[in-house]
């Protein structure tokens, strides 16, 4: 019955109801034929790639015994069954009108809970919202609407990656300005404005990435000064600012913004997780149709289904909970990493006022390693995973490589633990 049905599905046979099986008339010989690749002399092809994305990782993040790398939320912890309500809810009364092409800045629904959402949280007001597939499509569609060959785009000295590689992929020049204990400097950003040939800044002012400090209210103005004065637009990737614990989290740039300059983006990946892939774009309403338009030739919109079980989820006030629950659980989480890490006393730290991870300096007299990338190489051959500083670094002169960055919120208290513990082993050893 098998074969017949494959002949049936190749065209060979006719299947007749309470019959049988009849020979077709016209046999499909001349495409098989056609397709029959003994009958084609050629070589496979050598493609030519003009362009060339990110490495692969070699592993999935899942797949490390203990993965610290900075910003992984505690996805086991996620209430999938909360949530199965949402999109049983959706499936079950579909929005028939969502289903289709259209609405690429985002579902209705979930735009609007995004506003009331970025409204109470950070104060952001009278913007457009667009929903991404994650901050790195918005990070991407940026790239390509602002940047070209020979533009320079002033970033943090050590900075995030992928938001880099997008910035390339553009033919940007990044420039690293440097960070001092604050963040980045605006003096030497004034600097590098005033003799370089930069067309965007990309700030991460909350929690810097990777060495997760703060960026002060004046720095903020200064920043936003220079950005005025010469009318460069700021990405500012607002990207954990539900985590933020000594006290409210300071606004973030646009949530004053007269000149209109600063392009806002968050993301779900930390609060959900990163498979969601929803991001989130504050922008102002000429910007956010440019960047809708732009994306009906990458990928047309987000997911329907995790857009609408999302907005429903965050009506409900599903969403609410989840953040207070996880904000605190981050916290205890951050404190046990303190307390864990000042007793072992091998590395030098500032307790961060928020985010997910800790940025950690080795002592000189800790261990026999004295190389933060020597440890990340050899804890990697343990199948431990952590981040040292030579992966941020954006200017190719840079050497630096004393600092680990260690996330705390991906995985429970006790795991964490017995993996820091598993490190300062490999350290010592
Ligand atoms: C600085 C920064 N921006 C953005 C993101 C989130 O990216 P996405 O929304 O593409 O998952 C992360 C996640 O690690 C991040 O560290």
């Amino acid at each position: 019955m098998k074969a017949l049905g494959e002949l049936v599905a190749e065209g060979w046979l006719i299947g007749l109801e309470r019959v049988g099986y009849r020979v077709v008339e016209n046999l499909p010989i001349e495409h098989s034929t056609i397709a029959d690749s003994k009958n084609i002399q050629a070589v496979a092809i050598e493609y030519k790639f003009v362009r060339q994305g990110t490495a692969l990782p070699e592993k999935s993040a899942s797949e490390y015994a203990y993965n610290f790398s900075g910003g992984l939320p505690d996805i086991s912890q996620f209430p999938f069954h909360e949530y199965k309500r949402a999109m049983s809810d959706v499936l079950t009364r579909p929005d028939l009108s969502q289903y289709t092409y259209g609405d690429s800045a985002g579902s209705p629904e979930l735009v609007h809970q995004l506003k009331e959402y970025l409204r109470q949280t950070r104060s952001i007001l009278n913007r457009d919202v667009v929903v991404t597939n994650g901050s790195q499509e918005a990070l991407y569609i940026i790239a390509q609407l602002f940047l070209q060959a020979g533009d320079q785009v002033a970033v943090e000295a050590l900075g995030y990656p992928p938001a880099i590689a997008a910035f390339k992929s553009a033919g940007a020049d990044l420039v690293g300005i440097r960070l001092d204990k604050n963040g980045m400097c605006p003096l030497t950003l004034e600097a590098q404005i005033r003799f370089g040939n930069i067309k965007l800044i990309y700030l991460t002012p909350l929690h810097q990435y990777p060495t997760t400090v703060t960026l002060p209210i004046k720095h903020r103005q200064a920043i936003y000064q220079l950005a005025t004065k010469y009318k460069i637009p700021i990405v500012e990737d607002d990207y954990d600012h539900e985590f933020h614990y000594r006290c409210q989290p300071l606004a973030p740039l646009a949530a004053d913004d007269p000149a209109q300059l600063v392009i806002y983006l968050s993301s779900f990946s930390k609060i959900m997780f990163p498979g969601a892939r929803i991001g989130v774009m504050a922008v102002n309403k000429r910007l956010a149709t440019a960047i809708a338009e732009y994306r009906l030739m990458i990928s047309h919109k987000s997911n329907v289904l995790m857009q609408a079980s999302l907005a429903k989820w965050m009506s409900s006030g599903g969403f609410e909970r989840h953040l207070r629950r996880t904000t605190r659980q981050n916290l205890q989480k951050r404190d046990h990493a303190v307390e864990l890490l000042r007793e072992l006393n091998c590395f030098e730290f500032v307790v961060p006022d928020g985010g997910m991870a800790l940025w950690l300096k080795l002592k000189r007299k800790s261990g026999n390693i004295t190389s933060a990338k020597a440890l990340a190489e050899k804890a990697l051959l343990h199948n431990i995973c952590i981040q040292h500083q030579q992966q941020f670094i954006v200017n190719p002169m840079d050497s630096s490589d004393e600092h680990i960055r260690i996330g705390f919120a991906g995985m429970s208290i006790e795991k964490f633990a017995t993996g820091i513990h598993k490190l300062i082993a490999l350290l010592k050893r």
